[in-house]
């Protein structure tokens, strides 16, 4: 996990009294912030993920924290497991970019759904990606991060799945305001850096548009991949995104 998100989860433990919390981890993922919550936490993490993964599980199993996780798998627009005001804290890391663009108002459903389970004065973090379109390119690096995202984002509009959708912040702070959220604020916790895991995006961007039925178009994404491979061998490939964090309280 990224130091300076490492450092936001550290001031998250200043903002409370760590004794017996309640943290909703939204969501597990590969369980990154699940395993950096439950190393530092009092009491409990509860982490939901509408498709909880096996290794997200044995992760925590490996780390000896089970008896400090309970893993839930359901929906964050729905937690009829959650009584209202029941939790002390609520981290989102990297999933409010993952709920699926095609239902808008999801995100919205997820943020009532966190003040309603929020206690009073409890609070809400999330840390995200800036959008690609707004950030800036400065230079080869960059630009190849930009079309290695655009290309992935292609093929999944393409072969009809999910893909990710960015929110920027400024909006993320409107929308909690308008539930009713107060001490909101926004900042700018990284900036993109040069990547080290390229090679990893190819091997897994080759896989996926094996499901591209159109021989013409399947060969045309094959080579724009491998030119990216080609350019991001000379010049280096940028991190998607700088990545910001959002503060509220409830
Ligand atoms: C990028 S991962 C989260 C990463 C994780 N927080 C971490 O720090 O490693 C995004 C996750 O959000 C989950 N997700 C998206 N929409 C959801 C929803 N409405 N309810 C529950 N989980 C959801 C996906 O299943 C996926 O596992």
């Amino acid at each position: 996990m990224k130091e300076k998100v490492v450092s936001v989860l550290e001031q998250l433990f200043q903002k409370l009294e760590n004794e017996d919390l309640n943290i909703l981890d939204a969501a597990t993922g590969a369980g990154n912030t699940t395993l950096e919550l439950a190393q530092r936490i009092k009491g409990k993490v509860i982490s939901v993920d509408m498709d909880t993964a096996d290794s997200a599980v044995e992760r925590i199993e490996d780390a000896n924290l089970s008896s400090k996780v309970e893993f839930v798998k359901g929906n964050l627009a729905r937690m009829d497991f959650l009584q209202d005001a029941s939790i002390d804290a609520i981290v989102s890391h990297s999933t409010v970019s993952s709920i699926p663009a095609e239902t808008p108002f999801k995100v919205l459903q997820v943020f009532k759904e966190f003040f309603r389970v929020l206690k009073p004065d409890g609070i809400l973090l999330i840390i995200d990606y800036y959008p690609l379109e707004s950030a800036a390119v400065k230079n080869k690096a960059d630009e190849i991060a930009q079309d290695a995202w655009r290309v992935y984002k292609a093929v999944a509009e393409l072969v009809g799945d999910h893909h990710h959708e960015e929110l920027p912040p400024e909006w993320i702070c409107e929308t909690l305001h308008d539930i009713g959220f107060k001490d909101i604020s926004h900042e700018k916790i990284s900036e993109r850096k040069l990547s080290e895991s390229f090679g990893e995006y190819i091997e897994n961007m080759l896989m996926y548009i094996s499901n591209i039925k159109d021989d013409g178009l399947r060969n045309a994404f094959k080579k724009k991949i491998l030119q990216l491979e080609k350019d991001a061998r000379l010049y280096g490939k940028s991190e998607y995104s700088s990545v910001y964090c959002v503060w509220g309280a409830r």
